[in-house]
């Protein structure tokens, strides 16, 4: 079958629906070694740091955040790391934050002697609230700092010898900036990098801090594509929180306002509330026919792996990974889905078209086992399924409505749910003992 099946529900072409949606994977950039790292109360060592980057390159990342090597040992020595024991593959770019400031951006450099690719990635902070009470700067102090920046970078880029550098600028918490000032101090950075459309610069437009409904996050990075110069030069990357509980929705809008790029991390770890949520927005685009260009293959080892390395758990009800989220307690949803299913399975349509599951378990290395589990909202079709997977107790249709009651009678009563083991030593006891 066609892997990167839609789901039906949402085939607009059945459905006549006009047709906005994503039609192809973004630029993935990973942030999950700086900006997940600096968020977790203790940060990665140096072991979890090289495991994590190497599960990254696993996936199928091409662009991964690796750190802000001027700011600890530990970030240096992890890119040194990386260098030395040639641990970056030919098609993989690690990319380095650095502060517009020349003894910080010395040492970034510094940090990568060697490198066959990455990204130098720049920022200063440009909304009005950190201008007046952060840096107590003007407009053109604060164009002084990103551009004085640039010139160092690209000095020290020309300095090089043999490493190939991208560079890519940030005006930090542009959500909260004057949307033409944004515009005004990008083109200053660009006139310093001088990039071309085979050589572009990286415009990175952080939702630093949550601050609107998606669609405003969404018209702002439209109208910075329409009015930016020599945007053809540029690829412009997105970087949503999720302070508002909408980092999702805000860079699948922006995508579709013409942003090439989006940097996140897995489960949305970050900063606060987090970074956007890559699994999400990945298997939101598997979810319609879109290959992801990321491995989701088996979910169960992305979960594996972020816990080690975090050490924080993941939600039962996370969309597409979540504990729960295949798996239905409801009657009537378990009657839908084994129809769906063996509806499915009879006409093996190129689509997935089974009720209730926006896509199919196994495509994400899960298996149909959870789908049906049985507590007092399940009816009697659950425990027949039950009875039958795991018995194979087919039992007469008249049976199937005595026995449900039966059995939602006990799980209620004792407010739990009953296995499919415990429901077959039910069954021996009512019919069969007596
Ligand atoms: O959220 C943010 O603004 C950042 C920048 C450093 C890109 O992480
Ligand atoms: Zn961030």
């Amino acid at each position: 079958y066609n892997k990167y099946r839609p789901f039906t529900t949402i085939n607009m072409k059945e459905r006549n629906w006009p047709n906005a949606s994503i039609t192809k994977a973004p630029l993935w950039c990973s942030v999950d070694l700086r900006d997940g790292n600096q968020a977790l109360e203790t940060p990665m060592n140096l072991d979890q740091k090289v495991k994590l980057f190497q599960f990254l390159v696993k996936m199928g990342f091409k662009e991964i955040e690796v750190g802000f090597p001027a700011a600890s040992e530990t970030e240096f020595k992890f890119v040194r790391t990386l260098i030395e024991e040639n641990m970056i593959p030919d098609d993989v770019k690690i990319q380095v934050l650095t502060q517009a400031r020349e003894a910080i951006i010395k040492k970034t450099f510094e940090s990568l002697k060697g490198v066959k690719n990455a990204v130098v990635h720049l920022y200063n902070s440009t909304s009005t609230l950190q201008r007046k009470v952060v840096f107590q700067k003007t407009k053109e102090e604060v164009i002084e700092i990103a551009v004085k920046g640039a010139q160092i970078c690209k000095e020290l880029a020309l300095q090089s010898t043999g490493e190939n550098y991208t560079f890519e600028y940030s005006p930090e918490s542009f959500t909260g900036t004057e949307i033409d000032y944004a515009i005004e101090i990008c083109e200053a950075v660009m006139d310093i990098f001088q990039p071309t459309p085979n050589n572009k610069v990286i415009l990175n437009l952080p939702a630093t801090v949550e601050m609107s409904t998606p669609n405003i996050y969404a018209d702002m990075v439209e109208y910075f594509i329409k009015n930016l110069k020599n945007r053809e030069s540029a690829i412009i990357s997105v970087h949503t929180h999720n302070d508002r509980g909408t980092a999702v929705a805000a860079s699948e809008l922006a995508l579709l306002a013409g942003a090439d790029r989006v940097e996140g991390t897995l489960f949305g770890n970050g900063e606060r509330t987090g970074n956007v949520d890559l699994i999400t927005l990945g298997l939101n685009l598997f979810s319609q026919g879109i290959d992801p260009e990321l491995d989701f293959s088996n979910v169960n080892e992305i979960m594996d792996i972020y816990t080690e390395a975090v050490g924080m758990a993941i939600h039962p009800r996370h969309p597409y990974v979540g504990d729960l989220v295949y798996t239905a307690f409801s009657g009537s949803h378990q009657d839908a889905i084994k129809k769906g299913m063996a509806q499915y399975e009879k006409d093996k349509p190129p689509y997935w078209d089974v009720p209730y599951l926006p896509i199919d378990p196994m495509d994400v290395g899960r298996n149909y086992d959870p789908i049906i589990r049985v507590n007092s909202q399940s009816g009697k079709g659950g425990v027949a399924y039950l009875l039958e997977k795991e018995f194979g107790l087919r039992l007469p249709k008249l049976m199937q409505q005595e026995f449900g009651l039966i059995i939602t009678d006990i799980s209620d009563k004792n407010q739990a749910e009953l296995t499919g083991k415990l429901i077959f030593e039910t069954f021996k006891k009512e019919y069969i003992a007596n």
